[in-house]
């Protein structure tokens, strides 16, 4: 048999954006695995550096950029310095022809619907010595059984379903992304078996709105995600399910149902809000106003009193009065999240929101934000300091990076816990007492393995 052109290859992966980009990015390295490429973690030394692009926010296009300007030095004095670039920012036409015009030294670029062609393109580029650029339309099946290079050993991400249909008024990732498309639930649990058999314990589902989850079985039969968790909770050795993102206008009863019935789903949600003002939401096209919101959060809690939740808040959308803000202030002390994410309203082209013409100042926008911090921090606090004294099970990840005589893992609602203990608990669900509650996480001691 041949060699493969790629083979002995060193690659490196820079990752920006969510945990789809970083999954994206296990299956990319997955494939480069397969043709025997080898990683490496110095991007400047690599034969083949990949970076996979966000476009969600303007700061993401800012790091990229900055990016470029260093690969383009290694590129000087590495004309065989293959630079393949993809993701999101790659499925945005002004990006591209930017891209083409100012930085016309890029050897491939690649979209978000065909990651699975990656291996293809990079052996043409190689035995070609051509530029590449492939950006697909949106398409209609998924591509299954890609390998994927998983970043954590006891945990794994696994897609559900792609795209988003919601174009909230912000949001650039439908325009990225494309239509919903969902799994079917074999393929699923079937990914499910595997990563249980290779001693992943727990799985978070991805999608951009897990609640419109539908997938078709064999039998022609559709699922909806609450059918799939109690599929899944089946799966032998998979200790915990966790899932992101679910979009409050969907969630159903009988999701909150599969939390009192499935062992395995964790007590954990990520329900993001975006704004407290029913007026601001109604802008940004959520389908969901805030007493909605809270009616659902106080279902949740009533069906599930020990969960954790997190959300997502943007500050400074168009519009966006002080009394408006106070409404998101005032939301954030009556949820008493245990954490979240904030965010500063970033315009992106090609939105609905963007073309608004009352945009807020940035100076506005950055007291709104410092304010918003603060609130979001006392009550993280406030929620991590309650944990003292309570025993929680936490999946054992890995040693501190801080103070390597110190291990880390995760509660089940999904709160960081540092403490003492022995290597051999790595990978282990331990009892740990909470002992210490700081902003942003948990200080504790063993009490026992499972
Ligand atoms: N599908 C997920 C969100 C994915 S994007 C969901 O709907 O929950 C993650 C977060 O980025 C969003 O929840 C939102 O808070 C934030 N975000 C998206 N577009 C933004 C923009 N233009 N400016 C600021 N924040 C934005
Ligand atoms: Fe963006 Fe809204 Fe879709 Fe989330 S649900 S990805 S915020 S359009
Ligand atoms: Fe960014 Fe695309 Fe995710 S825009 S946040 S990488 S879906």
């Amino acid at each position: 048999m041949s060699m493969s052109i790629l083979e002995g290859k060193k690659y490196n992966i820079t990752t920006f954006g969510c945990q789809m980009n970083e999954h994206d990015s296990e299956t990319i390295a997955g494939m480069l695995q397969e043709e025997k490429c080898v990683e490496t973690l110095s991007r400047d030394e690599a034969d083949i550096a990949v970076i996979n692009t966000c476009s969600i926010r303007e700061n993401a296009d800012k790091r990229f950029f900055g990016t470029l300007g260093q690969l383009k030095k290694v590129k000087e004095r590495n004309p065989h310095y293959m630079v393949c670039l993809c993701g999101c920012m790659m499925q945005q036409e002004h990006i591209t022809e930017t891209i083409k015009k100012k930085y016309p030294w890029v050897d491939i670029i690649f979209g978000t619907h065909n990651i699975d062609r990656f291996p293809k393109l990079l052996r043409d580029a190689y035995e070609e010595r051509r530029k590449i650029m492939e950006v697909k339309e949106d398409r209609s099946d998924i591509a299954e059984g890609l390998p994927s290079k998983r970043l954590f050993k006891h945990k794994a991400f696994v897609n559900i379903m792609y795209g988003c249909n919601n174009f909230c008024t912000y949001c650039i990732v439908p325009y990225t992304r494309g239509r919903e498309k969902s799994r079917h639930p074999e393929d699923i649990l079937l990914e499910a078996e595997k990563l249980a058999a290779d001693g992943v314990k727990e799985i978070t589902l991805l999608g951009q709105n897990v609640n419109s989850y539908r997938g078709l079985d064999a039998g022609g039969q559709e699922k909806d995600f609450a059918d799939l968790i109690y599929l899944l909770n089946e799966v032998e050795g998979i200790e915990r399910i966790r899932f992101m993102t679910s979009h409050p206008k969907d969630l159903s009863h009988k999701l909150i149902e599969a939390y009192r019935d499935c062992r395995k789903l964790c007590d954990y949600i990520h329900l993001p809000v975006q704004s407290g003002s029913s007026r601001i939401l109604k802008a940004m096209n959520r389908k969901y106003d805030r007493e909605e919101y809270l009616r659902l959060v106080h279902k949740l809690r009533e069906a599930v009193p020990n969960i954790t939740m997190s959300t997502d808040i943007i500050v400074g959308f168009p519009s966006e009065t002080e009394e408006d803000f106070k409404g998101t202030l005032s939301l954030v002390r009556e949820v008493k999240y245990d954490s979240a994410f904030t965010f500063l309203y970033s315009r992106r082209k090609g939105t609905p929101a963007a073309q608004y013409e009352d945009q807020i100042p940035e100076e506005v926008k950055h007291e709104r934000f410092n304010r918003l911090v603060e609130a979001v921090n006392s009550e993280s606090a406030a929620r991590n300091a309650a944990c003292v004294g309570r025993v929680e099970k936490v999946l054992v990840e890995g040693r501190s990076k801080k103070d390597k005589g110190v291990l880390t893992g995760r509660t089940e609602g999904f709160k960081l816990v540092d403490f003492q203990g022995d290597e051999n608990l790595i990978g282990k669900i331990a009892d740990v007492e909470i002992t210490e509650g700081k902003t942003f996480s948990l200080r504790g001691r063993v009490r026992q393995t499972l």
